[in-house]
């Protein structure tokens, strides 16, 4: 690995030529950082699980059509993925209310939103990722009309896919960020799915129980945060059981039913349109 050329280096991942042309190694760090990099820490088996559930989760979008960068995983921290020109524009797609549309909005978070909300962020660490709206986009040149309606359309159809499939083992899929790239075949371009989806992208919690399965574990001091990214993996069924602590997060008293495919999820008490 390390006679590689290396590519890119990013705060989770760093990305390494690929065997042949067009191709490229992603290999997923147990780096951890929040804040644009003001909070940094090392999850001890992140990387893995990462790897693991972003694989379950593009192929799973894949088989449904949607074009990923995504070509197969080659061992516990590295996939092998198609090299794609970063749109430089991160696409949040939000179901409930949490974290910075609470904050900026003053709405409680778990409030369920009247219905999905897309939000574009500028993928710019100095400036911090600073939102933007489609205007910004065309007139910077960040992405064309056309593109940003293929975007657009992907991130819903996946928001759509990733909602049931959640739900399906008792996991309320709050928010998550998405990144797309150029994929050329000679003259001609399409927009795919790129990066990774995985708890560090995405708000999961447990509809049971509102716990977090998330990054937000890392973010707010929450601690158990590799057991809960474990607790996401073991529920989709992509960990074998034998590896498995059973999550059990800081304070819970007594058993905690933390459902799965065999135990049925509980109804939303006030569901929100979410698609
Ligand atoms: P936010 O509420 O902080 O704006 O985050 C919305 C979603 O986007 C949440 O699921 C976490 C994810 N996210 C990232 O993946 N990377 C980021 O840099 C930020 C700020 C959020
Ligand atoms: N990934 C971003 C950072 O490193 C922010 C976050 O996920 O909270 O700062």
């Amino acid at each position: 690995m390390s006679r590689r050329r290396r590519i890119y280096e990013g705060k989770a991942k760093v990305l390494y030529e690929g065997p042949e042309p067009g191709l490229l190694v992603q290999y997923f760090k147990d780096d951890a950082t929040a804040f644009n990099n003001e909070k940094k820490g090392v999850i001890e088996g992140k990387g893995v699980l990462n790897n693991r559930i972003s694989e379950y989760l593009m192929t799973r979008l894949a088989e449904i059509g949607v074009p990923t960068h995504f070509v197969r995983r080659l061992n516990m921290r590295e996939q092998l993925i198609r090299e794609v020109e970063i749109v430089p524009v991160e696409v949040v797609i939000r179901n409930v209310a949490a974290g910075s549309i609470s904050k900026r909005l003053g709405i409680a978070e778990g409030t369920p939103l009247p219905r999905s909300i897309v939000e574009y962020y500028y993928k710019n660490d100095e400036l911090g990722d600073p939102m933007i709206s489609e205007e910004h986009i065309t007139a910077f040149g960040w992405a064309g009309p056309q593109e940003i309606d293929d975007m657009l359309s992907i991130s819903l159809r996946v928001n759509d896919f990733l909602n049931g499939l959640f739900v399906s083992v008792g996991i309320r899929l709050v928010d998550f960020k998405l990144e797309f790239g150029r994929l050329w075949h000679g003259e001609e371009m399409r927009i795919v799915l790129a990066d990774e989806i995985s708890p560090d992208s995405c708000r999961l919690w447990d509809m049971n129980s509102d716990e977090k399965l998330d990054k937000d574990r890392f973010r707010r001091d929450l601690g158990d945060v590799a057991e809960a990214y474990q607790e996401v993996a073991r529920r989709l069924g992509i960990m074998p059981e034998a590896n498995v602590k059973e999550f059990r997060p800081v304070g819970a008293s007594g058993p905690t039913d933390i459902g799965g495919p065999t135990s049925p999820a509980k109804p939303v008490d006030s569901p929100g349109k979410v698609s």
